[in-house]
């Protein structure tokens, strides 16, 4: 059947599976993103996420399937990808040793970005990190290191974009201001966003549709609104606590859904 959304495909899993020691972290994980999408990876502690972005970003290899990304396989055109691409993690680090304004210039000059001083002004402005510009980056709090990590994911205008929990550390009031800058962005620019939260306002405010993950297995997908409407729950974080518990959406019994 032809594919009815005709937006560029950014990004493709083909029955994407990941064994560690035998077990399944991805069990056949296949999903497109589109260009202008935020696509939300939702699930469980140990559901697959975080796996599936480091085998999108060439972090640690597939143990079988393909991974795509603006059209080519990911193996063989991983530099030219990455160029486009970039990543964010609350628990991915910068180096400590190095000042924030260093950490970011040496991603720039990684990145060949044009006039990197001005770049990082901007970026640490809109992210209102400006005054820790000068900071040794080991020493900032988690919230104020997740805010740097993100100047750091937006520093070569990417098409592709990859941010595991972005707002994990972060006060409800910065939180709400990190959710707007990154959906303007994506808007302004036209981004492809997969993003993981275990944060249902985060998930409600930023992604236009979502997967749920249970033991790296697709259990729902959708948008935030239809996958509620489908179930008999009141809300995403009702939904996403029943899947969590009996492994899907419909299942209401306690089982693991049948393989
Ligand atoms: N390097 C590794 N070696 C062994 N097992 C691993 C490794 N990395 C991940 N796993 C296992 O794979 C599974 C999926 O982990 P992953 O980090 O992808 O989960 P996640 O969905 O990101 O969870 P969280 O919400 O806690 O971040 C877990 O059971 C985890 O223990
Ligand atoms: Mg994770």
């Amino acid at each position: 059947m032809a594919d009815p959304d005709t937006r560029e495909t950014l990004l493709e899993a083909v029955e994407l599976t990941r064994e560690f020691d035998g077990v399944k972290a991805l069990d056949r994980f296949s999903f497109k993103l589109r260009r202008g999408e935020v696509l939300g990876l939702l699930g469980a502690n140990g559901a697959g996420k975080t796996t599936a972005m480091h085998c999108l970003l060439g972090l640690t290899l597939p143990s079988s399937g393909q991974l795509y990304a603006f059209g080519q396989p990911l193996h063989s055109h991983r530099i030219a990808i990455l160029r486009r691409s970039n990543f964010s993690s609350s628990y991915a680090s910068l180096p400590g040793n190095l000042k924030v304004w260093q950490n970011l210039l040496v991603f720039a000059r990684i990145y060949g970005v044009a006039q990197p001083k001005q770049k990082i002004a901007g970026l640490l402005e809109l992210l209102e990190v400006s005054h820790l510009s000068d900071r040794l980056t080991g020493q900032l709090s988690a919230g104020e290191s997740t805010r740097v990590n993100l100047c750091k994911a937006f520093l070569n205008d990417p098409e592709l974009l990859m941010l595991d929990e972005p707002t994990a550390s972060l006060d409800p009031d910065i939180a709400d201001k990190v959710r707007k800058v990154v959906r303007r962005l994506q808007r302004e620019r036209n981004i492809g966003i997969l993003y993981t939260s275990h944060n249902m306002i985060d998930i409600e405010e930023v992604c236009d549709r979502v997967i749920f993950l249970h033991k790296g297995r697709i259990v729902a997908e959708g948008s935030p609104a239809d996958i509620v409407k489908r179930s008999t729950e009141q809300s995403l974080e009702n939904v996403f606590i029943k899947i969590a518990r009996s492994g899907d959406l419909e299942n209401t019994n306690g089982k693991e859904p049948t393989p």
